[in-house]
């Protein structure tokens, strides 16, 4: 009897159920009557703290189309002191001994860049894991393309499909702030798919100055409101050249809840412009995965399936040439996959006039 246990850590995303889906799924195809599954609760603290469930095929109907995840997350274990109350326990220990005691083959783990890296650690402490890629900010190295991202864009570009009309009306400049604080996948697609006239990305630092002219050349050119599509990890060029030090402590010193509202009192001092910010948020993580984000949650899954059958362990499913791929997870943790800002769809963003502030 085969024993998988399967993990969603992290922040949610849309896809994360199709995925568990599709991973039960290719296992019953795998293994029929041979395969027991446990779905650990709440992401890696689950696995510290001896929290699972034993699954049954039924648990993984119907969830296809639902948003979050079933199994329940968590954010990383190693920063959340304060949830695991004990600051002794010892939790990479905690997690072996809890995969020794499921007695699992292997551990199927859902989740993002910080999972990624607790999941290398306990791949090279001796388990069996195979991870997934999901998040909205598709900033997963070795793999063209997460869950979730397909479908929180249509979110934002939704977003700001509908700032624009009231934008319009008013003649108002419009700041839409973004998920992503370390990469702007997210707002540089739903920007150029929302028709935002400005993009700020964390990889490309802004300047005030060159902004304040976009903004002045619209409005000189007639055109009646502006729209910023605005990463929410966005920093200026001078902020780009701080110290790691000095740039908290300007950052502490900031009055505004986030940069996008320091942002918006520099640009309506500047060009006297009326301006207001929306922060979709959350927003942008919830709800029913797209077609596309079901399809490949459905892919990564199958593909891990696959693996734990070829007992082929150590390694993400990713999406590369239109192929699912087993990457190293040695190769995947650590690392951060940005926008390059020499890509050809930041140069096709340029090519049709959107400014990057830069
Ligand atoms: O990692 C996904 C993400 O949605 C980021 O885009 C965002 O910065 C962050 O999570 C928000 O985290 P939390 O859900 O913990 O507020």
């Amino acid at each position: 009897m085969k024993k998988i246990g399967i993990l969603t850590s992290g922040g949610d995303c849309q896809g994360l159920n199709a995925a568990i889906r599709g991973v039960a799924k290719g296992l019953y195809v795998e293994f029929g009557n041979n395969v027991e599954i446990y779905g650990i609760n709440d992401g890696y603290l689950g696995l510290i703290n001896g929290s699972y469930r034993k699954m049954k095929p039924d648990d993984f109907s119907g969830i296809l189309t639902l948003g979050g995840t079933i199994l329940g997350t968590s954010r990383q274990p190693f920063k959340l002191m304060r949830v695991v109350e004990d600051n002794s326990v010892d939790k990479v220990k905690n997690m072996k001994e809890n995969y020794k005691k499921m007695k699992l083959d292997c551990l199927v783990i859902l989740g993002g860049n910080g999972t990624h890296k607790t999941a290398n650690l306990l791949s090279e402490e001796g388990l069996n894991i195979v991870t997934l890629p999901k998040t909205i900010d598709n900033d997963i190295w070795g793999t063209e393309m997460t869950f979730g991202f397909s479908s929180a864009m249509e979110i934002a570009t939704n977003v700001l499909d509908c700032i624009h009309t009231t934008a319009t009306s008013h003649s108002r400049v419009f700041i839409v702030e973004i998920m992503g604080h370390k990469a702007g996948w997210l707002t540089l697609h739903s920007g150029i798919a929302g028709g935002a006239d400005i993009i700020l990305i964390p990889e490309i630092p802004y300047n005030i100055d060159s902004i304040v002219k976009t903004l002045e050349h619209r409005n000189k050119s007639g055109k009646r409101f502006s729209i910023l599509a605005v990463a929410e990890g966005i920093l200026s060029k001078k902020e780009a050249s701080m110290g790691k030090k000095e740039f908290k402590a300007a950052r502490a010193k900031m009055a505004y809840p986030s940069i996008s509202y320091r942002l918006a009192k520099e640009i309506s001092e500047r060009t006297n412009q009326e301006i207001r910010v929306t922060v979709p948020g959350h927003f942008q993580r919830g709800g029913s995965p797209c077609p596309y984000d079901r399809l490949l949650a459905t892919r990564f899954g199958a593909a891990a399936a696959k693996l734990i059958a070829e007992k082929k362990y150590g390694f993400m499913a990713a999406l590369q040439n239109n192929a699912i791929v087993p990457v190293p997870l040695s190769e995947v943790a650590g690392k951060l996959k940005g926008v390059p800002v020499d890509s050809d769809i930041i140069k096709t963003a340029r090519d049709i006039g959107i400014s990057f502030g830069d």
